[in-house]
């Protein structure tokens, strides 16, 4: 299987604080893998750095690129959608013009993107800011998904969603993690159960576990990496 992320010695150095100190992580083409962390241990800047948004030394390869040079709208399309930890959602916009901004391709595939979410075909011409939070990481999404790359990478999807919009959104990412390599990060672990077949556990900027989703079931270990009970 040829490798979709290959980050390797991964260095990210902000103001004067050395965040990331040598990741080094692998995702398999085809394969969920699901990175996990206390807060603030550097999983959103190794997305970040990932995508070339901040300044870093190490080696990064995308879809057997080396990508480490490139700048980040290069990087996007080499066929990675990124939904980042913020959602940066256009508020002023409408639900049909941010996903309009979000196109890159000759044919996005909005009747795809309707079906996953219905919701939003109705709401195409409503403000995004007057969007719930849900709706608006709906929007996020959406957006990622319009031009069907084959990668993605989702920075905390379910963060302070309701239970309800968790699990629709999980039930769509599922479905297009049939199709399309992720790297996502998430605290919420039904979430990392249900999409990931791996999981790489960060602290202070660094890798300090990988193993198969089933190592969540080893209460003992989850404690000791994340400090909860899985
Ligand atoms: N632009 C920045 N300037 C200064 N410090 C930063 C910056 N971005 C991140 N940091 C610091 O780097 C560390 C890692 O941050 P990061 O956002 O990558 O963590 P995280 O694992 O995604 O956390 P969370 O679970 O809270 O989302 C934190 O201590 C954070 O304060
Ligand atoms: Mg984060």
């Amino acid at each position: 299987m040829s490798t979709a992320i290959d980050i390797s010695d991964l260095h990210v150095t902000i103001g004067g604080s050395h965040i990331l100190q040598g990741v080094s992580l692998q995702v398999a083409s085809g394969e969920v893998v699901a990175l996990l962390g206390r807060n603030g241990v550097g999983k959103t800047t190794t997305l970040r750095a990932l995508m070339g948004l901040v300044p870093r030394t190490g080696a990064v390869r995308v879809r057997d690129q080396d990508v480490t040079r490139w700048p980040p709208h290069r990087i996007a399309r080499l066929g990675v959608a990124y939904v980042p930890e913020d959602r940066d959602v256009f508020s002023a916009l409408t639900v049909g013009e941010n996903l309009r901004l979000a196109e890159q391709v000759a044919a996005p595939n909005y009747d795809g993107v309707y079906e996953l979410f219905p919701e939003l075909r109705q709401r195409t011409r409503q403000r995004a800011g007057t969007l719930s939070g849900g709706q608006q990481q709906m929007v996020a999404v959406a957006r990622a998904l319009l031009n069907e790359w084959p990668v993605l990478v989702v920075d905390e999807p379910s963060k302070g969603l309701a239970p309800r919009l968790v699990s629709e959104l999980t039930d769509v990412l599922a479905r297009v993690s049939a199709t399309t390599t992720m790297l996502v990060v998430e605290q919420n672990l039904a979430v990392v159960r249900r999409l990931a077949q791996r999981v790489v556990v960060l602290d202070h900027g660094a890798v300090v576990h990988q193993g198969p989703v089933a190592d969540l079931e080893d209460a003992r270990l989850m404690r000791q990496l994340l400090g909860v009970s899985a």
